[in-house]
């Protein structure tokens, strides 16, 4: 790359980033392969969309757009901090959960700071963090997973910022409660953690903690959670963390004002007051991860064992070549070889007659 203008001119941190890949468009493989509807499957959405309530509640809305959203969420911040058992002043309200885990690095991570992750962690933690200059400290993964004393050992190179996600994204792997009390027992009080919960709600394990009831006991954890899941407003762009009255006031210090739409907010309760649409999503995922693993079974693929909405599977060196032939025939999964993972392929649930369409392409393509 050029070392010319304006590349001389940008931010160390920014020259060393590599953009985020979002998940093939639908609309862009429409238009590339000339097929009528093709099934997207890359991007961890919600396939059953969005609750009716939510729809409605952005139709209703639409009138107020030429006006500027409430700038402190009033309203959604009571709604959540009644159901979360935590004051409205300990919530930040943001552009996507993404937002908040970007507004966590630039209100505490200094250049030339440690930021802690796993190997394997979600993307955006290395990229807010080489954003501002920080210096990413990547801990080995076990089994795919976050090693908990591996990572609360790495404090003794002085981290400002942890960031953990509870299930983790590309590999669906989770910690129990037990292992996360040890962990934040041992990472001395002034080193903050991010617990991204982006996938908490479709996670069915007796052992695993709910972030948000640790804070209290916990004053330098903040717990991320989004909307663009099991409650399907991604292309709303809504998210929150929870945290300490003082460092949500720091992060409000760094966001900006009118960083989540009215639209959004309104979208977000009415959302919340369907509980019906989440267990309905819940348990479609259920039924489409068993039979997902049950396909892989039949077929002798490996994956990793997930607790969310996605399966990364290995197809070893074929993996480029079947994610092409997917999207030949219609259907989009995700690569995750920017994850440093080559020979996997993740795969989101669908409605079943999606995931049907997936099984049958995928058993061609193993017998091509
Ligand atoms: C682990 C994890 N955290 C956070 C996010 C961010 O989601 P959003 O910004 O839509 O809330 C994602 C999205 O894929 C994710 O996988």
């Amino acid at each position: 790359m050029s070392m010319g203008f304006p590349y001389s001119r940008a931010v160390s941190g920014v020259l060393d980033l590599t953009p985020y890949q979002p998940g093939k468009p639908v609309e862009e493989l429409e238009r590339e392969y000339g097929i009528a509807s093709a099934i997207k499957l890359a991007s961890n959405e919600n396939p059953l969309g969005p609750s009716p309530l939510a729809l409605a509640a952005l139709h209703e809305n639409g009138e107020s757009l030429a006006r500027y959203p409430d700038a402190s969420g009033f309203a959604l911040k009571a709604v959540l901090a009644d159901r979360l058992g935590v004051s409205a002043r300990q919530i930040t309200l943001g552009n996507g959960s993404n937002d908040v885990l970007d507004l966590l690095a630039r209100a505490f991570v200094a250049p030339g700071e440690i930021v802690v992750f796993s190997q394997f962690a979600f993307l955006v933690y290395a990229l807010v963090t080489k954003a501002v200059g920080g210096v990413p400290l990547v801990v080995p993964a076990v089994d795919w997973g976050h090693d908990l004393p591996a990572i609360a050992e790495s404090a003794a190179a002085r981290p400002k910022l942890i960031y953990l996600a509870n299930p983790n994204n590309p590999t669906g792997t989770y910690f129990p409660k037990s292992d996360l009390d040890s962990f934040l027992k041992r990472v001395p009080g002034d080193v903050l953690v991010v617990l991204d919960e982006a996938y908490c709600e479709y996670v069915e394990r007796s052992d695993y903690p709910d972030g948000v009831r640790l804070i209290q006991q916990h004053p330098n954890l903040v717990v991320t959670r989004t909307f663009s899941k099991i409650h399907g407003l991604a292309g709303l762009r809504i998210g929150y963390a929870v945290a300490s009255e003082e460092i949500t006031d720091l992060l409000n210090r760094v966001r900006q004002p009118f960083n989540v739409s009215s639209v959004a907010q309104a979208a977000a309760m009415a959302g919340l007051e369907d509980p019906d649409h989440v267990s309905r999503s819940r348990s479609n995922n259920d039924r489409q991860l068993t039979r997902t693993r049950e396909f892989c079974v039949k077929l002798g693929l490996e994956y990793i064992p997930s607790v969310a909405n996605f399966l990364t599977v290995k197809f070893g060196e074929q993996s480029s070549d079947i994610y092409d032939g997917l999207l030949r025939k219609g259907v989009i999964v995700r690569p995750v070889a920017n994850y440093q993972m080559p020979e996997y392929l993740r795969v989101t649930m669908g409605r079943p007659a999606e995931m049907d369409a997936l099984f049958d392409a995928l058993a061609a393509l193993s017998a091509a």
